[in-house]
């Protein structure tokens, strides 16, 4: 595709592939979808989405574009160029917006991923509203990013257990929750299980005694419609890089009412109101959280994965990603020294174990076969413990995927096995 012919809000390319016919639809066939994406080369079945998805030809442009033809500054530049860049940059706030169900653009902060929207929580509303004696309530399978910030914000710290399918146990939650929690903080789906929560109960549960619900949707935004209004969490954040945007662009969805009194976490320009030696006074949200010059590129980059997936459909990637689910833990299970974590429905999401073999030994042999997969602790490692392992093998999937990478997992499997006898 001629990289000239699309702005920073390019329309969708033709490449797009076609819509899933009915049979497609709950079926793992491959789809027409892997053309859209250049770094796949034939025959190599990536399986590492969780970590971080392939980016479809149409981001590509648009980043390519920002840079090579509309490049400027934001919210600082008099000249028309900057005007312009500032017009698609804020274009896009609103399209997250109205991605997740925002009720209005100033509540999406751009922040660098997941992780700073959960440190800036952290930081920022903690200060205010986590005192000594206040607790944070956390699950035992939450990533080490929904665990450390709290931890630097001095918060007490209580866990939800899961069930034995591996869930967030919501029982016990509306059991342990008290006064003390100020806080929920949970993944809405789990990176090393798949594991979707139930999050509007998560949400009633916590609501009735008094807290927040920040979710960790990081793992949920590119494999289900996410509704923040319908959920009724407080904050919810995510990173663009694992829906199939650029790396270093991220969002924080928080209420308007919560946003609006959070105090600043870190000072720069564009989040001022006025400077004075003795004083500053602040801008209103979202400025007020984006100090410094943003990642201008990686916002413009963001709306084009927005639409990228919004014109598949998150219901279709939600059903095709099911399919695959299913298909791999058919296909892994019908081998004897195989063990399954996570709930037969997981999120696009399958972790395993291979009897006597070190998970980094089977990523190692898988890569020979061309099949790439995570494997090790996944940044959870409380969850590993809860599992009795040090690691696991982890395949997860995107929209690229389809039988004939399940069907190299598998073959790769048993090559393990054959190796390691
Ligand atoms: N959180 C990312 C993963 O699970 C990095 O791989």
């Amino acid at each position: 595709m001629d990289s000239r012919s699309v702005g920073p809000h390019p329309p969708i390319a033709g490449a797009m592939g076609p819509p899933l016919s009915p049979e497609g639809r709950g079926s793992a066939a491959p789809l027409d979808w892997l053309a859209d994406f250049p770094a796949i080369p034939e025959g190599w079945a990536y399986l590492d989405s969780a970590a971080t998805a392939q980016k479809p030809q149409v981001v590509i442009d648009a980043i390519a574009r920002g840079y090579a033809e509309t490049y400027a500054t934001v919210h600082r530049g008099v000249y028309q160029r900057s005007a312009e860049m500032t017009v698609a940059f804020e274009a896009s706030r609103r399209r997250v917006a109205r991605f997740i169900g925002a009720a209005a653009p100033e509540e999406i902060v751009f922040v660098r991923g997941a992780t700073e929207g959960i440190n800036l929580v952290a930081q920022s509303w903690g200060r205010d509203n986590l005192g000594p004696g206040d607790r944070v309530l956390l699950s035992t399978l939450e990533h080490h990013s929904n665990i450390v910030p709290w931890q630097l914000a001095g918060a007490g710290i209580d866990v939800v257990p899961l069930t034995a399918d591996h869930r967030i146990d919501l029982d016990a939650m509306e059991r342990m929750i008290g006064p003390q929690h100020k806080l929920v903080a949970l993944g809405h789906v789990s990176n090393v299980l798949g594991s979707v929560l139930d999050a509007r109960r998560a949400a009633d549960i916590a609501h009735a005694a008094g807290a927040k619900l920040l979710l960790d949707g990081c793992q949920a935004v590119p494999r289900m419609p996410v509704d923040v209004g319908a959920l009724d969490c407080d904050f919810y954040v995510f990173s663009g890089h694992k829906l199939y945007g650029p790396t270093g662009i991220g969002v924080l969805w928080a209420r308007r009412d919560i946003l609006d009194v959070m105090p600043p976490w870190q000072g720069g320009g564009a989040m001022i109101d006025k400077v004075t030696f003795e004083k500053t006074t602040f801008a209103p949200p979202p400025a007020r959280f984006e100090a410094g010059t943003p990642h201008v590129i990686g916002v413009i980059g963001l709306h084009a994965a927005i639409d990228y997936v919004d014109k598949i459909g998150l219901d279709a990637i939600a059903a095709h990603e099911a399919a695959l689910v299913r298909e791999a833990r058919e296909a892994l299970s019908s081998l004897n020294s195989v063990r399954l974590f996570g709930p037969e429905d997981s999120a696009g999401i399958v972790s395993f174990a291979i009897e006597g073999v070190h998970p980094h030994d089977i990523g190692t042999i898988l890569d020979e076969s061309r099949v790439a997969i995570r494997a090790g602790h996944h940044c959870a490692q409380p969850l590993m413990e809860y599992l009795g392992v040090d690691a696991t093998a982890r395949a997860s999937f995107g929209v690229y995927n389809g039988r004939q990478d399940i069907e190299a997992l598998r073959r790769g499997i048993e090559r393990v096995t054959r190796i390691f006898g």
